[in-house]
């Protein structure tokens, strides 16, 4: 089952109407199709599962550089992570993470990071991410900052340190200020 690739703006508008259509059946906005879900801003990359014109699965990467422990890091993380409800439990999501984990790793970037709802764990862990414990990602921005540990959130960061000088740094139980903006919150 084809695994197809593209910048968001350029997912052809046949697919790009079905992951809106995803994307709404679990985070309603009752908004008509934007076309593009995300900040340009953040190099979205869609990573979608096609079956023969259907798209059972799908999500968005996004890019920041981030400064942390005194360097600089080029930060991707994954966002919009759904499968269609009538195909869950079929492997096709931890497939979808899992070639975002590979191309992450591909890309060059530093790490991987972002957040998700604790009992999403062991979803994500079974593809290959891992928890940093302790972690709080800082969305929003500087200014109106948007953390994982929000009053009444429960959540945990997980992340893969791709490069030397990422797996050098400290990020367990630390604030990681991702500040990704005001149209992807926190990612
Ligand atoms: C999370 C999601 C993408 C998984 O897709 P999927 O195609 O069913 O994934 P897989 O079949 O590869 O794996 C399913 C596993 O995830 C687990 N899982 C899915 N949603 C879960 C949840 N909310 N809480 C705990 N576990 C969950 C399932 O129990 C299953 O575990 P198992 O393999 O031990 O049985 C899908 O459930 C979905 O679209 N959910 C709504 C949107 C969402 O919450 N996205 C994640 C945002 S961080």
């Amino acid at each position: 089952m084809p695994l197809l690739s593209f910048p968001e703006a350029e997912v052809p508008a046949e697919l790009r109407c079905q992951v809106w259509q995803l994307q709404e059946a679990a985070w309603p906005s009752g908004e008509p199709d934007p076309g593009s879900s995300h900040d340009p801003a953040l190099a979205p990359e869609s990573l979608l599962l096609v079956d023969g014109g259907r798209v059972l699965a799908a999500l968005d990467l996004l890019t920041k550089e981030i400064g942390h422990d005194g360097g600089r890091y080029l930060a991707r993380g994954l966002s919009c992570v759904v499968t269609d409800p009538a195909e869950r439990g079929r492997g096709h999501g931890g497939r979808l993470v899992r070639a975002a984990l590979e191309a992450v790793r591909a890309s060059g970037a530093d790490l991987g990071v972002f957040s998700c709802d604790r009992p999403l764990r062991g979803f994500y862990r079974a593809a290959g991410w891992r928890e940093l414990p302790g972690a709080v990602l800082v969305g929003g921005t500087a200014r109106d900052p948007f953390p994982t540990d929000w009053p009444g959130f429960d959540k945990v960061v997980m992340a893969d340190l791709c490069t030397g000088r990422a797996r050098a740094a400290e990020w367990e139980h630390r604030r990681i200020a991702l500040h990704p903006g005001t149209v992807d919150r926190l990612w």
